[in-house]
């Protein structure tokens, strides 16, 4: 997978195999771009002319839709998304720092993603897990009462910035 998105013929040739699946359907615009998703990672820029044509749709119309939902992505992003806390819980409770720490851990901010498309760093309002504040996900998995020494171990195999 490359940053500059859909650039191999294998892969167009993929992505239309699947858009020819949903076909004149506009109703499935979500369930295509879910599953174009599903394969690829993230939506490929390249392909939002080839899913609009296929349902009758407007390129911007598409583009509309992925930007409405916070969970299409037009972007490669990392096999591990990291979310740190930043609410009030989080926050008074050292999240501001374990933030920091995390960015210079995997040497990333929020919204990047690492080279190797191992990481990338976003950050969210509320867990809805004040109780173990301050928390941080990896991968959909909640880490509690996180403090710098767990930051390391969670990382262990990142090198980070000083
Ligand atoms: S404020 Fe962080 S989980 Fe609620």
């Amino acid at each position: 997978m490359d940053n500059e998105g859909i650039t191999k013929e294998a892969d167009l040739v993929r992505v239309n195999a699947i858009v020819s699946e949903y076909s004149q359907q506009k109703w499935a615009l979500i369930p295509l771009l879910q599953k174009i998703q599903g394969e690829f990672g993230y939506i490929p820029p390249q392909s939002i002319s080839l899913i609009a044509g296929s349902l009758g749709l407007f390129p911007s119309q598409v583009q509309g839709v992925i930007s409405f939902y916070t969970q299409l992505y037009t972007h490669p992003r990392g096999r591990k998304v990291v979310r740190v806390c930043r609410g009030t819980a989080c926050h008074v409770r050292g999240g501001k720092t374990i933030l920091k720490l995390v960015k210079q851990r995997l040497d990333l901010e929020e919204g990047e993603t690492s080279p190797d498309f191992e990481y990338t760093l976003e950050t969210v309002a509320c867990i809805g897990v004040c109780a173990l504040a301050p928390n941080i996900v990896v991968s959909d998995h909640v880490h509690g009462h996180m403090n710098p020494k767990k930051v390391e171990q969670l990382f262990r195999n990142r090198e980070g910035r000083e």
